[in-house]
């Protein structure tokens, strides 16, 4: 119980904060006590976070994305030799959201450690390197080497539909999967997260297989495996024939898996797939997210997208009577 006096004192502190933040930022201001977090020991100043993939390498992309208002980075696929990627057509838009196979181009991670440290420099919000490999002692290097050179976190990529041997072909299989997040787990000090792939029987079950394994938080969900056909010259568009959907078609899938997960672990889940507005985010959340990736909608909203949808979900917070965006997460389970 808090004394008359401390109340007091405390109400006259919010008064104080919330006049200072409209002085700052006028009355759409977002109150950082509602919306900040703190996932697996990452603190976010609102639940938006850049998806993995989605943009390239440079500190410069991220700080544009930071600007933007996200609450934390992703930062595309590396891997541990420099890879090429894909010929192109590597990209091709569907009815509602694209297809992509890039081929996780990327400049190999020691080219990558000089970026990260300089991102590191000059970012304010935590910056989590995705890697890629093709065993588990790889995933344990890669993570290893990001974390030196100044990464907050790892996110596994172990859900890339359609490159052979990694991505997805980890997290189908409960076994290279647990060595995978082990070996990650005891190379480095930093949280561990796992993005998981759509495309299994039951995500629930490897988002189980993960946590057990040691992971810190997860991520769903990667692309959904997908393709599409010229109807004129009769072939697949994309080089490599199949890529992952990404984008409002896969929000109502994603939402679902994140909903199945939250049944079955403890760890938090990052949602991601499909969110382009606060409302989606929200549907996230309430389904079991305590943060949301957005990723598709920069590419027709630009980086101010993160900002918008973390005032809209503060907006939703203030107008139904939540301090905190924790209190939301999973509340689709109790009704
Ligand atoms: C690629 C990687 C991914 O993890 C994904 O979901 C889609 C595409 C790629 O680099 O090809």
């Amino acid at each position: 119980m808090l004394h008359e006096q401390e109340k007091r004192r405390n109400a006259g502190e919010v008064d104080l904060c919330l006049s200072f933040m409209k002085s700052v930022c006028g009355e759409q201001c977002l109150c950082p006590n509602r919306l900040s977090l703190n996932l697996a020991g990452l603190k976010l100043g609102n639940p938006t976070m850049l998806a993995s993939g989605i943009l390239g390498y440079s500190s410069e992309t991220l700080e544009s994305i930071v600007q933007g208002g996200a609450g934390a980075v992703v930062t595309k696929s590396v891997g541990l030799k420099p890879r090429e990627g894909f010929a192109n057509p590597t990209i091709v838009q569907a009815s509602c959201g694209l297809i992509n196979a890039m081929g996780l181009p990327n400049p190999g991670i020691d080219e990558f450690t000089k970026e990260i440290s300089h991102a590191k420099t000059v970012l304010n919000v935590p910056l989590i390197v995705s890697v890629y490999g093709y065993s588990g002692e790889e995933y344990g290097i890669l993570a290893r080497k990001a974390v030196d050179a100044g990464a907050d976190a790892v996110e596994l990529n172990v859900s890339c539909p359609h490159v052979k041997e990694t991505g997805s072909e980890i997290g189908q299989s409960s076994r290279i999967l647990t060595e995978v997040v082990r070996e990650a787990k005891v190379m480095v000090n930093k949280p561990v997260i796992v993005k998981l792939s759509p495309n299994v029987t039951s995500v629930a079950d490897l988002a189980e297989v993960a946590e057990k394994a040691g992971a810190d938080a997860l991520t769903a969900i990667n692309t959904v495996k997908a393709m599409a056909i010229d109807t004129e010259t009769t072939m697949p568009i994309l080089s490599n024939r199949v890529g992952g959907l990404s984008g409002p078609a896969v929000k109502p899938i994603a939402v679902r898996c994140v909903y199945e997960i939250f049944e079955r672990v403890k760890i938090p889940i990052i949602g991601c797939g499909g969110i382009a507005n606060w409302h989606d985010a929200v549907e996230f959340l309430l389904a079991g997210a305590s943060a949301v990736q957005i990723g598709t909608a920069i590419a027709l909203k630009g980086p101010s997208v993160f900002r918008t949808v973390a005032r809209g979900v503060d907006a939703y917070l203030r107008r139904h009577g939540f301090d905190s965006v924790g209190q939301i997460v999973g509340l689709a389970h109790k009704s």
